[in-house]
């Protein structure tokens, strides 16, 4: 049976309301070898053997960033490992072979061709912007989580990588740009399986109305943004799946008002691909933008891309791997991605008294620190607490390349640097 129905597409308007119990909800979909990457000529003198390169400096639409100026290995409020730094010049949505390129080409043909007013293209804007760009500027409000050093790559208390392409929203409507789409690598902590990787891609939509747009209508500005919105996503979806089935969500996001989010049935379960919304008039006022409407949406490369090739685990996007990187060509939307052959999982389990400081996150950033792309999954299996108010977790690590069969010398010796990394890092105690 396939993962895919065949009945026609059904866009429900169905109002499932998803907020957490504080009211926020973190914006959540929601992931080779760079060519400009610039390696280091003299790897530093580290013993342990590591799973991706050590990159010294990375190129950023003609701009070199170094390494030191983003890892700060000895600043507590710096969060970025060199896994993370690694990517950062990669733009894997400017490649026009890959996947992710190819996606993109595929969503601004359906703009070019279905507005005969053009949305303008960005995707060279720097990835490491302020806080104020990230947060401020879309008003997401001081406590939020998305806020925290668990959620978010922090260079320092006023930069971050960002997290979201809505970072770019006022800046560009600043600088008078009114119809746009903003594409760019988007950088978040998270836990570990097929379809995570701290690293993705977005699509930001951004249009403005005029009164003279939705006079004639007679309608409500808002609701004129919003079904003008709606219009276009389905149309966008159509575009790119034909038949899928999808359902709209009510949500929230501090930047729109009303809010929704579209999903996609994708392997047995409904994949959240993209939020949208009616823009916060705040914003559009802070912009010098009196007595607009507009609309903004957000949407994950990785995650429809996914639906799209038929590709199974999120990390295949970062694969050199000819046998991966051969299948898919230019403009080619349609291709299925045919799995090279499944290399045997191996499972190992640790577990640990926490601390009061534990998260989840931290623990898959150590884990991916050491294993890189040989990390499938990580879960969380068994968890309790003792008389002593002492909290116990264990966690299944899955291992497993895409791209060979592990031996189980190599997983043995990456469970064991697991455990003594997790021990001093998280200040755990192991059992
Ligand atoms: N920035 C949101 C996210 O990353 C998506 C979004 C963009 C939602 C624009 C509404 C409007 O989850």
């Amino acid at each position: 049976m396939t993962i895919f129905s065949v009945h026609s597409t059904i866009f429900s308007r169905a109002s499932v309301v998803l907020l957490s119990s504080n009211g926020f909800k973190r914006f959540s979909f929601a992931s080779s070898f760079s060519s400009t990457a610039v390696y280091s000529p003299r790897l530093p003198k580290v013993k342990k053997q590591r799973r991706y390169p050590i990159v010294s400096a990375v190129d950023i639409g003609g701009v070199t960033i170094a390494r030191n100026d983003v890892v700060k290995d000895d600043d507590p409020t710096n969060n970025v490992p060199d896994s993370i730094f690694s990517k950062l010049g990669m733009q894997l949505h400017r490649r026009n072979k890959h996947p992710i390129g190819i996606l993109k080409s595929a969503i601004y043909n359906y703009f070019d061709s279905n507005y005969a007013k053009k949305f303008e293209k960005f995707e060279d804007l720097s990835p490491i912007v302020t806080t104020k760009q990230n947060f401020d500027d879309v008003l997401v409000p001081a406590d939020h989580v998305s806020r925290s050093l668990n959620d978010t790559y922090y260079v320092d208390p006023q930069t971050v990588l960002r997290c979201h392409t809505s970072a770019h929203q006022a800046e560009l409507l600043r600088k008078g740009h009114s119809r746009f789409l903003v594409t760019g690598d988007v950088y978040r902590r998270d836990s570990i399986d097929s379809t995570h990787y701290p690293v993705f891609h977005q699509m930001e939509g951004f249009c403005v109305f005029s009164p003279e747009d939705w006079n004639d209508s007679g309608m409500d500005p808002t609701l004129y943004a919003a079904e003008d919105l709606k219009k276009c996503l389905e149309g966008l979806a159509r575009h790119l799946f034909g038949s899928v089935e999808m359902r709209w969500v009510d949500t929230y996001f501090p930047f729109t008002n009303p809010s929704f989010e579209l999903e996609i049935y994708f392997k047995e379960d409904w994949l959240e691909v993209l939020g949208c919304g009616v823009t916060e008039q705040v914003i559009l006022k802070q912009s010098g933008l009196e007595n607009k409407v507009a609309w903004a949406f957000g949407l994950g490369l990785e995650r429809l891309a996914m639906v799209l090739f038929d590709i199974p685990d999120i990390r295949l996007f970062w694969s050199s791997d000819e046998r991966f990187t051969s299948q898919f060509g230019k403009g080619e939307l349609g291709v299925k991605f045919k799995p090279y052959s499944k290399y045997p999982p191996c499972y190992k389990d640790i577990s640990f008294w926490i601390s009061d400081a534990f998260t989840e996150n931290n623990f898959c950033e150590v884990v991916r620190g050491i294993a890189g792309d040989l990390v499938e999954e990580v879960k969380l299996i068994d968890q309790f607490t003792n008389k002593k108010g002492m909290t116990s977790h264990c966690y299944r690590i899955v291992f497993r390349s895409m791209e060979r069969s592990l031996t189980d010398e190599e997983v043995n010796d990456l469970q064991s640097k697991v455990r003594v990394e997790v021990e001093k890092k998280l200040n755990v105690e192991l059992r």
